[in-house]
């Protein structure tokens, strides 16, 4: 596939490796003049990826958001064209911070951008755990949200070549908010209850 990543930090960055290394197309939308973080990951994934957003963009069929939540919507404003194109949201609004006057960061996408085809994923976890995604013999899971079928199905690829067991489709754009809320339940757990962010969530079945 070609990816747009949208973000070169913990999420954006982590990403990028997993989907380099899987053989995917990537190019990183980013900030110029580099920042140290974008330079820290054009050392490894090379810096002839990194472009501006709207050409990174023009170039992908997919985009993945993995900038701060605040700025959702002058991100999703900073586009160009998404028509026909897959959004995958990984943005979290953590203690009301966030863009004003939308609850979830991909509501605001999805009203400021011309895709219908927004999805919300591997926003339920800590960037270290998609950096590495085994605990021991166990393979941790993630999750997606979103109305588009073709969304959820990109979504579910990109996490399985990331490194993830499993991405349960959790339901539609209705579920974007809980999507939130479970990313809220890993922050809650990991930062406020004292468990640490080498915490995961894996779906077990019989
Ligand atoms: N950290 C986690 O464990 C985690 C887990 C799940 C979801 N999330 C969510 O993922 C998002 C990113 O978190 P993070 O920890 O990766 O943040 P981060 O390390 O601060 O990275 C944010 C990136 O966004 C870039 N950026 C900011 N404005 C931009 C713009 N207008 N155009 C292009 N790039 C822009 C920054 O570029 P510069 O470097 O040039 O400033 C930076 O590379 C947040 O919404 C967060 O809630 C985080």
């Amino acid at each position: 596939m070609k990816i747009a990543v949208i973000g070169s930090g913990n999420v954006g960055g982590a990403l990028a490796v997993k989907f380099v290394q899987k053989g995917h197309t990537v190019l990183i939308g980013a900030k110029f003049p580099l920042s140290d973080k974008s330079i820290a990951l054009a050392q490894k994934i090379g810096e002839d990826r990194f472009t501006s957003v709207e050409h990174a963009v023009k170039q992908c069929e997919v985009i993945v958001l993995a900038t701060p939540a605040p700025l959702a919507v002058e991100v999703a404003q900073s586009l160009g064209d998404t028509s026909g194109k897959v959004i995958i949201d990984t943005m979290n609004i953590v203690m009301g911070r966030g863009p004003q006057g939308f609850t979830n960061t991909a509501d605001a996408i999805l009203a400021h951008t011309a895709t219908r085809e927004v999805v919300k994923c591997f926003n339920t976890t800590g960037f270290n755990n998609m950096q590495n995604t085994q605990y021991g013999n166990t393979v941790i899971d993630c999750f997606v949200a979103g109305d588009s079928e073709r969304g959820k199905e990109i979504a579910q690829q990109l996490a399985l070549d990331a490194g993830f067991g499993a991405c349960y489709a959790i339901g539609g754009n209705d579920k974007f908010q809980l999507m939130e809320q479970f990313a809220w339940f890993w922050i809650n757990l990991a930062m406020f209850q004292g468990q640490g962010r080498e915490i995961a969530f894996k779906l077990l079945k019989r």
